[in-house]
């Protein structure tokens, strides 16, 4: 692997795994190519942002002519996808960014990498496109696809432009679907940095509807290793999934938070539930542990202490974060205000 370029690396998961690549991968050089959207933070890049086998290119997936000027520099070994808009009550409240740069923007990128003959390219996707599970059962790479809201809606159209381009051309992507990721740099609307956020300043976490709900949790490096994995030994044409094989309902997630940061259960507070809000995710990830010889390493309680620590450690990073149009989003999803962070 030489030039790989990875998209979206501004953002939660893509910075981490830049971060990754580049530290175990001394003969790689990365070009991250990001729209820098409200998600999208350079600062999470900041201590290799000078590096001679880092660049930084800022645009979008969807700008074919910008892509086609970045591709043509040098010769690209692998694109990695990681570039979307990932929240859904995002698109609960508007859809038309999600179909925007989930799709097309995958198209544009698909057309690029294919008229240049990239050799391998990878599409990050998520548990989210097979829908939701009852209360027993895993996803598996062949559980019928059936996403529930917009986001995963436009997740699933993307899985499906790279597998008929797989079929119709033979072109070499592989398709990774992950659960729930927590870790550093996660922007704080997400489950577990916004209720991080609140309770460190005393405010009620918002739980959606009942809070029985479950996810299946996996640290971030774990599944940057994942997408290495894919990326390094991934059978063209073949989706693999990765999950952390750690279930919580939000409410014993809530509390275990509340706990480990020894505040009181007080400030719980159950609020309108999410619009079509999908029961349970689990993923069968033997799949990528039997052919990639991948696994989860993180223990679930460390990972959340490290994640935890992090946090209290860059107080800075979420109040730079919780100004500006992030204030208007919170209005408009939480119906009250954000509180003033200092
Ligand atoms: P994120 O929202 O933190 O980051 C997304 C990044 O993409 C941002 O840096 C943003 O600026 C960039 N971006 C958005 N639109 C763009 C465009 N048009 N052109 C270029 N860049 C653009 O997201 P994340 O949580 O890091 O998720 C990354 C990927 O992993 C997504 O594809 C998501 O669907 C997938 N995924 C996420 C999770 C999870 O738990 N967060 C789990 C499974 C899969
Ligand atoms: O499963 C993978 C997916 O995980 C990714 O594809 C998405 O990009 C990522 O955002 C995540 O989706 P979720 O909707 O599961 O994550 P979120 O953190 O938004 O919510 C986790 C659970 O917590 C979900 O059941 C909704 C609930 N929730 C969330 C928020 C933000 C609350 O109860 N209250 C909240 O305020």
């Amino acid at each position: 692997m030489k030039r790989i370029i990875v998209t979206g690396g501004c953002g939660f998961i893509g910075s981490n795994f830049i971060r990754h690549l580049w530290t175990t991968d001394p003969g790689v050089t990365i070009v991250n190519i990001d729209k820098l959207t409200y998600a999208g933070n350079p600062e999470n890049l900041a201590d290799i942002e000078d590096d001679s086998r880092y660049e930084f290119q800022q645009g979008d997936i969807c700008d074919r002519e910008f892509l086609e000027r970045v591709f043509a520099e040098q010769p690209v070994d692998a694109v990695v996808n990681f570039a979307a808009e990932s929240h859904v009550d995002r698109s609960i409240l508007d859809s038309g960014p999600f179909v925007r740069t989930n799709i097309v923007g995958t198209q544009q990128l698909l057309d690029v990498s294919r008229q240049l003959e990239v050799p391998k390219y990878v599409q990050v996707s998520t548990d989210e496109v097979y829908g939701s599970l009852g209360s027993d059962g895993y996803f598996t790479e062949e559980t019928p696809l059936a996403p529930n809201s917009p986001y995963s809606a436009s997740k699933t159209a993307a899985d499906l432009l790279v597998r008929a381009y797989h079929h119709t051309f033979d072109f070499p992507a592989v398709i990774t679907r992950c659960s729930n990721n927590y870790g550093p740099y996660q922007f704080p609307e997400k489950l577990i940095p916004l209720f991080l956020a609140n309770a460190q300043k005393d405010e009620s976490l918002p739980v959606y509807g009942t809070g029985n709900n479950v996810r299946d949790w996996i640290h971030v490096l774990d599944h940057c290793r994942g997408v290495e994995a894919a990326l390094r030994q991934g059978c063209p044409g073949e989706v693999y999934n990765f999950g952390g094989r750690t279930e919580f309902t939000n409410l014993e997630l809530t509390k275990l938070l509340l706990r480990l940061l020894g505040k009181p259960e007080s400030l719980i507070r159950f609020v309108t539930d999410r619009p079509g809000h999908d029961l349970r995710y689990a993923i069968d990830c033997s799949k990528a542990e039997n052919e990639l010889g991948w696994k989860p390493q993180v223990p679930f309680e460390q990972g959340l202490r490290e994640t935890i620590d992090w946090y209290q450690q860059n107080r800075q990073w979420v109040e730079h974060i919780q100004s500006g149009e992030y204030r208007e989003y919170y209005q408009r999803q939480y119906g009250q205000r954000l509180s003033s962070t200092s």
